[in-house]
Parts: C-alpha cells; structure tokens; sequence
C-alpha cells in the first residue's frame, strides 16, 4: 500500500487549508483519508448511502462497477463460478488461499459433522406461527444460536471465531430446510453427512418418508452455482451491518441475524422474492410495456425489482452466469416457466429503454435466481432464505477479517443535526 500522494482540502469558512493524505489499496480508486478531518478542521463529512466511503480496508472481494468485474481474493468469479464449489469458495473467502486437497478434505469434514442443530432449536421453531415468513425465522434461529454455544463465544479467541465460522456455515442449510419444512408442517429431516452440502441440503428441504427423492444433478449444480455468485459482495448492506454490529464486541451469531436482517430488504437481498412476485403480477409479455412505464414514472414508487445496482454501472458479471444457468436448468428439468418469457421480454424492453440505458440500469444478480429457484420447487419466500445461507461465508470472513485486523475501534457515524436549536422546557398547560 501506498500512501504518499496528499489531496489539499480548502476551506473557506475559516480561510485555511489542509493537506489529506490518499491511501491506495491493491486495486480500485485511492481513498482521502479523512480520519483527522474533524480534529484538524472542526468539520464531518457528508455522504448519505456510502456513495463515496470506503468504511474499511478489506482483502477479500473486489468489484469494478463500471468494468463489471467481481474477484474473490483475486479470482475471477466467472472462472470461480466455472471451475469451484461453494464449499470451497467459502474456504477461500475464509482463508485467502484456494485449498489443497487435504485441507479441502478436512474442511468439508468440519462442516459435514457440524450440520446437526440442537432439538431445542427444532422446538424453538415450534413457537412460530406456520405462516411466519422464513427471513424472520431465520433472523431468530441464528441469534439464538448464541444461546446455544454461550461456552464459544470469545469473540478474541481465534479458535472460537473459527468455530463459530464452521457452525454457522454448517448449519445454516439445516435451519433453513427446518423453517421450510415447519411452514409446510413436515417432520424435520436430518442432515444425512453421506451427501456433499447442496444435496444435503436439497434431500433436507424435499425428502419424504415415504419414497426415495429423486434428484436432478442439474438441480444441484444450479444451486451450488447460486451460491457461489452471492457467497460475497463486498460492503453490501448486509455485510457492512454484520461489520457494524461486530465492532461492538457482539458474538458471531448475534452479528450475522443482523445481517440477515439487512438482506431482508426488496433493494437488497428481498429483491429476489419480489422479483418473481413482480413478474406474477405483470403476468404476460404483453403487460411489460405497462411495467417499464410505470418504472420510469418519477410520481409512481413502482420499480423495476432485479434492476440497477449501487456498484455495478455495467452488467452485473454474476447476472451474466445465472441468466445461461436458468436457460440450462429449465431446459433439462423440463419446466415450461410463462415467467421465462416475461422476464425476457422485461429485460429487452428496459435494456433498449433510454431511461435504463442513461442511468446504467442493468438486471442484477436477483433478476434470474428466483427463476431457477422455482424452477427447483424452492417457494418464493424462501428465495431470500436461499441468498442468505450463500452470504453466509461472506458474511463470516468480514467478521473474522475485521476481529484480526489490529486497532479496529467501534462503528459511530455521525451526523447533520436539522432539529430544533436549544430550548427550554414548556409547562404542559402552557403549550
Ligand atoms: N427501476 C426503475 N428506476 C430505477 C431502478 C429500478 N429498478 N433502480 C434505480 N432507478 C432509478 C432511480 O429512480 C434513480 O433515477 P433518478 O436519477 O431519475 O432519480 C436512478 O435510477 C438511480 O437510482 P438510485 O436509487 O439512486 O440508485 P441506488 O444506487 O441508490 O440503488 C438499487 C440501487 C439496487 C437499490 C436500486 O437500483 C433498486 O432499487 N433496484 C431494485 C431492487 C433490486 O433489484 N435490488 C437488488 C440489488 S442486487 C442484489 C443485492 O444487492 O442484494
């Protein structure tokens, strides 16, 4: 890294001017480093959304916006997406370094014999109303978790943080298949360690008692694929809030239901469920023109859900993938889905659209996912669900990286105050 180029700040309100140094990181744009800013000038700096601040250094992902590139510790993510696994993705956003074989083999074996979750959960399950929408769920298993590994929760022991890491990786897929199964009031099924985690997970989610499931190794293939693309994504919303509440000291767990609850939101990782609501509700191809004017409306609210995206200004490089996968796993699994159509005829009308084009709007990640999602029998509102156990391993590398980088202090941003100027107290008769 190097820090030797300064900017010259200027200020007029107090006619004197300062010298911020620039901080540059491997790739991307230098940072002005304005960590002295209010002691040296007396002023904050403004920017609502994070549009232009870099709220950490972080070697894990990379992301060009305007180039549509996405690396996981330096790797392409088309070739990740081509070449790897999510397991071994994850391990990667973990450790830094792809895995040799044996460290592959026994980190597999770490998470295979972590995938059973306590009875106790299964029961705390039970209090949820079958309808209770799966993110809220979810959100409430993993913060109890802390309940249930209080011994492991050194957040300053690496070894806890490492456990912590492989438990949640582990189970996540087991807590998720148990929210599905409960909702549609099925007996829970165990994690069966003879399968690797995507067919785990599948058997998990759509196994009955009585006959054997059958399963498409395409159905597999997609899903590991999903969760590769969305296995880390930078300083996201949801990974910036697992940071947030991390610098407080906060256990792992309780860090990532905050996440989880983040992701939760339509212009996140909610986007994907309302995507596919969104295309029920246009409905037919012919409806699309209707849908795009509505989009570009500035006094209708209504947008374009699985459209735009804060960093990428170019096509979003996983989009790209899934859009093939889906063509691939509705073909093979046989699926004639009206909503492929919608979604195709949605994408050429906004990509030819002046408004999209202008403004750079391209389908993102969750613009096809929930196609393949239904495609696999996943219900809509388990889409989410389904983005999370990916974000996971994301979510989990940020929290370990952050706790080992020395001299991290608590997240505490401040503010511009536009209430009212100091006042006295008024007797309630005189009001
Ligand atoms: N449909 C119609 N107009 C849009 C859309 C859209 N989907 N997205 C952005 N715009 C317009 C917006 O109205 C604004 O127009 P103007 O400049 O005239 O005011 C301009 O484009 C810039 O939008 P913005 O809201 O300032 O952009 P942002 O960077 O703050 O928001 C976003 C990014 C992803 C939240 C937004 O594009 C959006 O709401 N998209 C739909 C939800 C979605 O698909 N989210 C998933 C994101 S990818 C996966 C993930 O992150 O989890």
């Amino acid at each position: 890294m190097s820090d030797a180029k300064t900017v010259k700040l200027v200020d007029e309100s107090n006619a004197t001017q300062s010298e911020l140094p620039l901080i540059s990181g491997t790739l991307g744009p230098a940072c002005v480093d304005i960590g002295t800013l209010y002691k040296d000038t007396g002023h904050f700096t403004y920017d609502p959304g994070y549009g232009s601040t870099a709220s950490t250094k972080s070697a894990i992902t990379y992301i060009d916006g305007d180039k549509g590139v996405l690396l996981y510790r330096g790797y392409p993510i088309e070739q990740l997406a081509e070449k790897s696994n999510f397991l071994e993705t994850s391990y990667l956003l973990l450790n830094g370094e792809l895995p040799n074989k044996t460290q592959f083999e026994a980190f597999e074996h770490d998470i295979t014999h972590h995938t059973m979750i306590p009875e106790s959960l299964t029961s705390f399950l039970n209090g949820f109303h079958r309808n209770a929408h799966p993110m809220a769920m979810l959100a409430g298993s993993i913060a109890s978790l802390s309940a249930f590994y209080h011994d492991e929760l050194n957040v300053d022991d690496p070894a806890d943080r490492k456990l912590a890491a492989i438990r949640l990786i582990a189970k996540m897929p087991t807590i998720a298949a148990a929210i599905h199964r409960y909702s549609v009031d099925r007996q829970q099924r165990y994690p069966r360690n003879n399968l690797e985690y995507v067919t785990r997970f599948l058997h998990m989610m759509f196994e009955v008692p009585s006959e054997p499931l059958e399963l498409n190794p395409v159905a597999a293939k997609a899903l590991d694929l999903l969760f590769i693309l969305h296995a880390d994504h930078e300083q996201n919303a949801s990974t910036s809030t697992v940071r947030l509440v991390g610098s407080t000291g906060a256990n792992p767990y309780a860090s990532i239901a905050a996440g989880i609850t983040a992701l939760w939101g339509p212009a996140h990782g909610g986007a994907n469920e309302a995507v596919l609501k969104q295309l029920e509700e246009i409905g037919s191809p012919d409806n699309v023109e209707t849908a795009v004017k509505r989009a570009k409306d500035k006094n209708d609210s209504f947008r374009l859900m699985g459209f735009g995206h804060r960093v990428y200004k170019n096509f979003d490089p996983r989009a790209k993938i899934i859009r093939e996968m889906c063509h691939k796993v509705l073909n093979e699994l046989g699926v004639k889905d009206p909503l492929l159509d919608v979604a195709l005829k949605l994408e050429e009308a906004a990509l030819k659209d002046e408004y999209f084009v202008e403004r750079k709007l391209y389908p993102n990640v969750d613009f096809y996912s929930g196609l393949i999602y239904k495609a696999l029998g996943i219900p809509t509102e388990m889409f989410t669900v389904m983005f999370a156990i990916a974000r996971t391993s994301g979510w989990i590398a940020h929290w370990i990286e952050q706790h080992e980088t020395p001299g991290s202090r608590i997240g505490r941003p401040r503010q511009i105050y536009t209430g009212a100027d100091v006042r006295d107290y008024t007797a309630a008769d005189k009001r």
